[in-house]
């Protein structure tokens, strides 16, 4: 489907409901009724064209308007990534960890599989929310000062000290990858474990440890391959307009 400011939302969903988590990061309410994209965009006070390349890209998947990404406000997708945060944070990981306590609760084997799975997917969430709050507390309100900062006439000292003894770069060596462990539970359960009693749950808690794991990736590309890059040009802006 080709995607245009004219093509009904309601449509948009229809042929792709995996779009759905990103209207859903985005805040945008269903009751579409018959209305355009172009519209709810704006009763909605999200930019058009974010909205655009965003969906294109989760879509069509043939292309990453990463340059084009990276010409909108820094703040539009720090956003969409805390909105996608909370997703994971509040739904998608309790919801594999209590399926995994559901598995664990029907083996009958006899065998400890289950309970050192469920170990290994609790040190995958103090991992994860580490990551995360790594972002959420540090990485994020740095980045949205610096382009508060940068349009201003005078820079907050505050601020400007920061600013001088610290660049995003340093965060982008240590961005841990997330999926990786991740990976490896799936091989795991995959290759390893026998099923369970309930196959239809063993193979549920699969489909979503996989679904989170592209899910992941897609997000990972937005901060590395957007977001950064953006946030280093950014910097090297605020550094001419405020030399030392
Ligand atoms: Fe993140
Ligand atoms: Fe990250």
């Amino acid at each position: 489907m080709h995607i245009s400011p004219h093509t009904k939302m309601s449509d948009l969903v229809q042929s792709d409901f995996e779009l759905l988590a990103v209207l859903q990061r985005l805040k945008i309410p269903f009751g579409f009724k018959e209305k355009s994209i172009q519209t709810i965009c704006r009763e909605e006070g999200i930019d058009l064209n974010f909205f655009l390349n965003l969906a294109r890209w989760y879509h069509e998947r043939d292309f990453f308007p990463g340059e084009t990404l990276m010409n909108h406000p820094v703040k539009w997708l720090v956003k969409y990534l805390r909105s996608t945060h909370s997703c994971y944070i509040e739904y998608h990981i309790p919801r594999i960890e209590e399926e995994i306590i559901r598995m664990e609760s029907l083996d009958r084997s006899g065998g400890h599989n289950m309970q050192l799975m469920l170990k290994f997917f609790r040190e995958y969430i103090s991992e994860f929310t580490t990551h995360i709050q790594l972002e959420e507390e540090k990485i994020f309100p740095y980045i949205l000062s610096l382009e508060e900062n940068f349009e201003k006439e005078t820079p907050d000292p505050e601020f400007l000290k920061t600013a001088r003894g610290y660049t995003i770069k340093d965060f982008l060596d240590e961005h841990s990858d997330i999926e990786e462990k991740l990976v490896d539970l799936r091989n795991i359960l995959l290759k390893y474990l026998a099923p369970p009693s309930d196959n239809c749950l063993f193979t549920n808690v699969l489909i979503e440890i996989f679904r989170l794991g592209n899910d992941l990736n897609d997000h990972t590309i937005l901060e590395e391959n957007v977001l950064i890059p953006q946030v280093i040009k950014l910097e090297r802006d605020f550094h001419n307009k405020f030399p030392r």
